[in-house]
């Protein structure tokens, strides 16, 4: 079943999220239906609060990208409760970015380039993986997402100042999308 995206401006996407357990009603429904949403909305990751869901949980699947990036191919995870740690040499990249939650917006974000991941997987079983190059890059972009902190809250104060309008539009619910959208009331 094809789930809204919440957009930017729904509150749930600036809440607190909780663990879940393997009791979690329904989990792996809920799993297929957040792969199913973000193939149908050509997303490759998306995160439990952009339907909706205050818990810690996160879907990717960045095949579709393996022509810019041959390692991509075939990446598919499902994080349960991840955590993430920096790795140390601190290293930043900087490359565009976009949101299922913030149709129409491409921007530029500094990111880590390396990170160290401990999660769940659909069974419960515990895995810990260092990450590098595009895949840290969408890891840490979803893992923001459970962390109520959105990419273009990391973009530069004169990209905020550029975007401003835009993402008033979002919003305030004047923004038209191709895929179900949850968004606010449109306002005049
Ligand atoms: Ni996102």
């Amino acid at each position: 079943m094809i789930l809204p995206i919440y957009l930017y401006g729904q509150s749930v996407l600036r809440q607190e999220t909780e663990e879940i357990d393997a009791n979690y009603p329904d989990l792996r429904k809920l799993v297929d239906d957040m792969y199913e949403t973000m193939y149908a909305s050509d997303g490759i990751g998306l995160a439990a609060p952009q339907v909706g869901l205050s818990i810690r949980l996160i879907v990717i699947d960045a095949d579709a990208l393996k022509e810019s990036f041959p390692e991509l191919e075939g990446v598919k995870l499902t994080l349960i409760n991840p955590e993430l740690e920096v790795l140390t040499d601190g290293k930043k990249v900087t490359r565009e970015e976009g949101c299922l939650s913030l149709p129409g917006l491409h921007e530029p974000v500094s990111r880590y380039e390396k990170v160290r991941l401990n999660w769940l997987d659909i069974d419960f079983v515990e895995h810990e993986e260092v990450f590098e190059g595009f895949l840290s890059r969408i890891i840490q972009h979803e893992y923001d997402h459970l962390e109520q902190t959105l990419y273009v809250d990391r973009t530069t104060p004169i990209r905020k100042q550029l975007i401003r309008n835009k993402l008033r539009n979002i919003a305030e619910g004047r923004v038209a999308c191709d895929y179900r959208v949850k968004q606010n009331a449109k306002k005049r």
